[in-house]
């Protein structure tokens, strides 16, 4: 495995790539590297692209000091990590040459709006104009590659997707299932800071996604399922909704077909999300 920390050094790295012929599979993370992130690398080995890495704990992203202050850095399990799955190069990309003028703001900032308004926009604010003004970053030192993201950021994969389609980015983004544990929490980074109480609570929120798929519902109804079963465990809820998956706009009582759910919850002060397929039925008139 390459390891790289210089963007010099990692666009060269891909344009080589291309020029033997071969197509770059991009994994963006932060670190702290998980199975989730591992099925990442594999799907993009699967894809037949050359799969590089970066991890970058990007501070634009962080609304709140103390989250960024607290977010798990594990580098040596990382690259260990990163090289066991297949990663042909890791980039781990320093802070003055991501962000040169940081802590002051950057002149330039992406910001998506519609799709990055409301659930996280809402609840982090800035939250998602640090996503995409770090991902246009990367995703322009790499160049054209194909780039692989998680669904358990659902909002994060609509806010990539609009930015490539309006700002031309020669990308193909694409999107892998969540990972769960067996008892169907979905993995993140942030599931190691909870407290082993806080941890059976969690799995509230996949055991709400699974009983609102259960069967047939409407909106609201779909809604009511959601925000009762986090209530009944215990859960901070900091949203609990149904979405057209593509625009995310809340659905009504009078819409029917495949849907997403959208939770997000906060337990020992750790804000966890997670989503799945829900299928609605109209209210009857
Ligand atoms: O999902 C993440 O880990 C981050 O939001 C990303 C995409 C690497 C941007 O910092």
């Amino acid at each position: 495995m390459r390891s790289l920390s210089s963007i010099e050094e990692w666009r060269a790295y891909c344009e080589e790539v291309r020029r033997a012929g071969g197509r770059v599979g991009l994994v963006a993370t932060m670190g702290a590297l998980h199975e989730g992130h591992a099925s990442l690398f594999e799907r993009a080995r699967r894809d037949g692209t050359v799969v590089v890495a970066t991890i970058f704990v990007n501070p634009r992203q962080f609304n709140d000091d103390g989250d960024l202050r607290s977010y798990p850095r594990t580098p040596r399990d990382d690259r260990a990590m990163a090289r066991r799955h297949g990663v042909d190069c890791l980039v781990e990309p320093r802070l003055d040459e991501m962000w040169p003028d940081y802590p002051r703001p950057t002149a330039t900032t992406v910001s998506v709006r519609g799709v990055g308004d409301g659930f996280e926009g809402d609840g982090r604010p800035g939250h998602f104009d640090g996503v995409a003004s770090v991902v246009a970053k990367l995703l322009t030192i790499t160049g054209p590659c194909a780039a692989y993201f998680g669904e358990k950021d659902f909002q994060q994969v609509a806010v990539v997707r609009a930015m490539v389609r309006d700002l031309g980015f020669a990308v193909t983004v694409v999107a892998c299932p969540i990972v769960r544990e067996p008892d169907g929490l979905a993995l993140s980074s942030r599931n190691r800071r909870l407290s082993p109480r806080g941890r059976e609570r969690a799995t509230a929120l996949s055991r709400a996604l699974a009983r609102a798929a259960r069967e047939p519902a409407t909106a609201s109804e779909v809604r009511a399922t959601l925000r009762a079963t986090l209530e009944e465990a215990g859960v901070e809820v900091a949203y609990a909704d149904v979405v057209d998956p593509v625009r995310l706009v809340p659905a009504g009582d009078d819409e029917a077909g495949e849907r997403r759910a959208l939770v997000a919850g906060i337990i020992d002060g750790v804000r966890l999300i997670d989503n799945g397929p829900v299928t609605l039925v109209a209210r009857e008139a």
